[in-house]
């Protein structure tokens, strides 16, 4: 067994309490400490492995605490690292008085075999490693966007705005329903999709087949089935009008900002 808990919400908690960056040794020895506690109370902690906010205990594979009840053994260390942390903050922190109540959540991962567990391990040491080489090179090169965008510039003649929106969004696939029948040309974060880019886009779903650049099918259905009941596509898209019809669109739109989800309340409402 695996239990391991991360700080919640963190990189909020790291800022008002000013750590540093990329790494506050302060912050890390509180974690640690908070850590070693738990080891010291629970002997069948037989490892523990921590990064950032979070940190890794392996219970020894004969374990009886609390007769491996889930439950039991999450909330009672998560709420027992917690308090050891708070409870040393000040021996870390002497000048920073906690501005609020840091909280950890927790989970247990039961790994099968030897080799599960090492990998976990390897996992999480090699995340350390990856965030590490990033974060140093992120603040080495400057904590504010415009100076890397004027690095980026300046040196690689790379204008980091005009990269392609794949690259610098990412791709988000979503339902969306079919309202209209005409062009959805003007809707700028409707590029094209799937195989043909340059395919125009067509929001018809009688005119969709295999291969072009929208997959559309009714609300509950799926691509396979549709294609199974090519038939009966008439049929099919009277009953759609009843219920709303939907396709999957690829976008490269924003997602972190509020826009994205204002405009699709239903992706958050059940
Ligand atoms: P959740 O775990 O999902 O609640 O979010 P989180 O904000 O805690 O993010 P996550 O656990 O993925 O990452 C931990 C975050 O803590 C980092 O992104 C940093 O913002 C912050 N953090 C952890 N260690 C340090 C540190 O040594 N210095 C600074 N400045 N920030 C740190
Ligand atoms: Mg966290």
């Amino acid at each position: 067994m695996v239990f391991r808990l991360d700080g919640h919400s963190f990189h909020r908690f790291s800022d008002v309490h000013n750590f540093e960056k990329p790494n506050d040794v302060r912050a890390l020895q509180l974690m640690d400490h908070a850590a070693k506690t738990v080891m010291e109370e629970y002997p069948d902690i037989v490892l523990a492995f921590g990064e950032s906010d979070e940190y890794s205990f392996l219970l020894k594979r004969s374990t009886s605490l609390y007769n491996r009840r889930e439950a039991k053994i999450v909330t009672t260390l998560t709420s027992y690292f917690t308090s050891c942390y708070v409870f040393n903050w000040s021996t870390y922190f002497p000048d920073k008085p906690l501005q609020y109540p840091p909280s950890f959540d927790g989970r247990i991962v039961p790994y099968p075999a030897e080799k599960h567990i090492r990998d976990y391990f390897a996992w999480r040491q090699a995340d350390t490693h990856i965030n590490n080489l990033y974060n140093t090179t992120f603040w080495a090169l400057g904590t504010f966007a415009k100076d890397k965008h004027e690095i980026l510039f300046s040196r690689f003649k790379i204008n980091y705005n005009q990269l392609d929106a794949r690259f610098r969004k990412g791709s988000v696939l979503v339902r969306e329903e079919v309202v209209e029948q005409g062009p959805l040309s003007t809707k700028e974060d409707l590029e094209p999709t799937g195989v043909d880019a340059q395919a125009p886009f067509s929001p018809d779903p009688a005119a969709t087949s295999e291969g072009s650049n929208a997959t559309t099918w009714e609300a509950n259905g799926s691509p396979a089935e549709e294609q199974k009941n090519s038939g009966k596509k008439e049929k099919k898209i009277k009953k759609a009008k009843a219920k709303p019809l939907t396709r999957l669109v690829l976008l490269h739109c924003d997602i972190i900002k509020d826009d994205f989800w204002n405009e699709r309340p239903s992706l958050l409402a059940e």
